[in-house]
């Protein structure tokens, strides 16, 4: 069984997370997608909504499996027997920060990181921007499912 799993905050999923897990779900047999907490980050969904909009968003797929840590990325990975880590590349920006880690996470315990340039469509696109932008009132539902659209406009509206 080829395992690998697709980390990040997802607070919350985007078009272009989903675009990276699609790719990853066709290239492994099992996909875990991994809400990894961090606890000095509020965040604007709490993991349980984070992980059921990513459940809603992934069912299609078939092989994803989604669930959240607390801890080391590799620390999950040798719990779950998950040999490689799958990070979508959007710029050149990405690039310094997600080395370090690939390296960093590969010297602690030989567990690869495999980068999937992003779809051109989504560039630019990050959860962090798209709730800037949805909270000064600027139209992201081209940029997220459907069902996420709606909750954050929902949150959007109860804060
Ligand atoms: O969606 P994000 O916030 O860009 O994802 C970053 C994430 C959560 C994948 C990264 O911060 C991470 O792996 N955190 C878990 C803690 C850890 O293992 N840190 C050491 C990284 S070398």
């Amino acid at each position: 069984m080829r395992r690998a799993v697709c980390p990040g905050s997802y607070d919350p999923i985007t078009n272009g997370h989903l675009d990276i897990i699609g790719r990853a779900s066709k290239l492994y047999d099992e996909v875990y997608v991994t809400v990894m907490i961090n606890k000095s980050k509020k965040g604007l969904f709490t993991v349980d909504e984070r992980i059921d909009l990513i459940r809603q968003v992934t069912s299609e797929f078939g092989n994803v499996r989604v669930e959240s840590f607390h801890g080391l990325l590799v620390d999950y990975c040798k719990q779950r027997d998950i040999p490689a880590i799958v990070k979508g590349l959007r710029a050149v920006s990405d690039f310094d920060y997600e080395l370090q880690m690939a390296q960093m996470n590969n010297g602690l315990t030989g567990v690869e990181t495999l980068f999937v340039p992003t779809n051109p469509t989504y560039s630019f696109l990050s959860s962090s921007l798209v709730k800037e932008v949805a909270a000064w009132g600027g139209d992201v539902s081209h940029l997220l499912p459907d069902a996420v659209f709606d909750a954050l406009s929902r949150r959007l509206r109860e804060q």
